[in-house]
């Protein structure tokens, strides 16, 4: 099959993850025939410096001729005097927006062998597995008025949703858990907020279309508790733009690092992948960030876009088999460094490359 990828690999990590993303996926298309074409634009704080804007023109209509668009992470400590229309991250919600996905699916799920790593106790995340869908083009990210009024000393967002804007994502998260394990759990702050009392009442409209599935409703303070409490009892959980943002990262715990988190952006024009988290400058450049997030990312386009199930299926078994052998990034090994092999960026990329390259010829 033929798939067109557009790289933004944007700043910090970004270039090294979505390098060993690309790799992988050229892996793939290699073994299996498949022609993957892949270009390159910029965005964020290195098109700012070397475009004059966050977002080019030039990156947006690639992006808008492209089957689905691979971004790195934006973002750089030199940039964070500037207002946030100006910053490297206005650049990614202009991306979003342009393409219009309003449903960040972003799975988090325990590798048995990784729970060494994380502070909870094994019997708390072993087997959990989490889909999380976060609404990505309304809330505080993108409601009206905004401002900071310097002269009266007075700053404000909008939390704003309309009823459609919810129904949408809703149903994408019922349909989501009748693929799964039945459940959806619905996070708002309804017992405070009117925004958060039309989600509820559109989630458990919504919920009347989807008999086979349970809907429960969790207020977000009480959600971040349970979440690393009873991780294994949630299947999918829909939450609003910031929300979903803070409960993501949150759940990197469950995973052991937050280097390991994929997602996928859908409902739009352009399908839009990108690992969970940021541009990471304290580690940057130095051959020391996790690149499983951006390649289970790359095993999300497969699985999503190219409808390569099998393909996807063997980049996420490589990563878990890479793990049992006891292969790990610095990340992935802190804590308990004993019997493990702690590998580069680099070196991590290629473990996966050889591992996927070995389930697809033996298959
Ligand atoms: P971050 O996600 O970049 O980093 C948080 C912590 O996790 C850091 O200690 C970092 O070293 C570690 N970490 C993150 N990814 C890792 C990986 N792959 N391997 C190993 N360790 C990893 O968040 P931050 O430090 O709050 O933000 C840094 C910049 O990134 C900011 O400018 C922020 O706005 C931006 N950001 C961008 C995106 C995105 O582009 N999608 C997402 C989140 C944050
Ligand atoms: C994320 C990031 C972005 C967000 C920022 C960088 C705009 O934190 O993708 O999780 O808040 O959506
Ligand atoms: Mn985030």
């Amino acid at each position: 099959m033929k798939l067109k990828i557009l790289v933004v690999a944007g700043d910090g990590i970004g270039p090294e993850v979505t390098g060993e993303a690309v790799a992988v996926l050229r892996e793939v298309a290699e073994l299996g025939g498949h022609e993957f074409t892949f270009s390159e634009r910029r965005i964020g704080g290195v098109a700012i410096v070397q475009d004059g804007t966050p977002l080019p023109a030039d990156t947006l209509n690639e992006a808008l001729a492209s089957d689905a668009v691979l971004l790195g992470a934006v973002g750089g400590n030199e940039f964070n005097s500037l207002p946030p229309d100006k910053r490297p991250e206005a650049g990614l919600l202009q991306i979003r927006a342009a393409l219009g996905g309003f449903a960040n699916l972003r799975p988090a799920f325990a590798f048995k062998e990784l729970t060494v790593n994380s502070p909870l106790k094994p019997e708390i995340t072993d087997g959990a597995d989490i889909m999380f869908v976060r609404e990505l083009l309304g809330g505080l990210y993108f409601g009206k008025p905004r401002e900071w009024n310097r002269a009266t000393g007075e700053a404000w967002n909008t939390m704003r949703y309309t009823r459609d804007e919810v129904a949408r994502v809703a149903r994408v998260a019922f349909q989501l858990a009748q693929g799964r394990r039945k459940k959806v759990t619905s996070v708002d702050k309804a017992n405070v907020l009117e925004v958060s009392q039309l989600w509820r009442a559109t989630v458990t409209e919504v919920a009347s279309e989807f008999p086979d599935v349970t809907l429960e409703h969790q207020y977000v303070d009480a959600m971040s508790m349970h979440l690393m409490n009873q991780p294994r009892n949630y299947d999918v959980v829909v939450t609003e733009n910031l929300f979903g943002d803070i409960l993501s990262d949150e759940a990197a715990v469950i995973t052991g690092s937050l280097g390991m988190l994929p997602s996928a952006t859908v409902g739009g024009k352009v399908d839009l992948y990108e690992p969970v988290h940021g541009s990471a400058p304290d580690i940057a450049g130095k051959g020391l960030a996790n690149p499983l997030g951006a390649i289970l990312t790359g095993a999300m386009i497969l699985r999503l876009t190219a409808k390569l199930e099998a393909e996807s299926e063997a980049i996420r078994t490589a990563v878990r088999k890479v793990l049992e052998q006891g292969y790990r990034t610095p990340d992935l090994a802190r804590g308990n460094a004993q019997g493990f092999q702690v590998l580069s960026t680099r070196e991590m990329g290629a473990k996966v490359r050889e591992t996927v390259k070995s389930l697809l010829v033996n298959a």
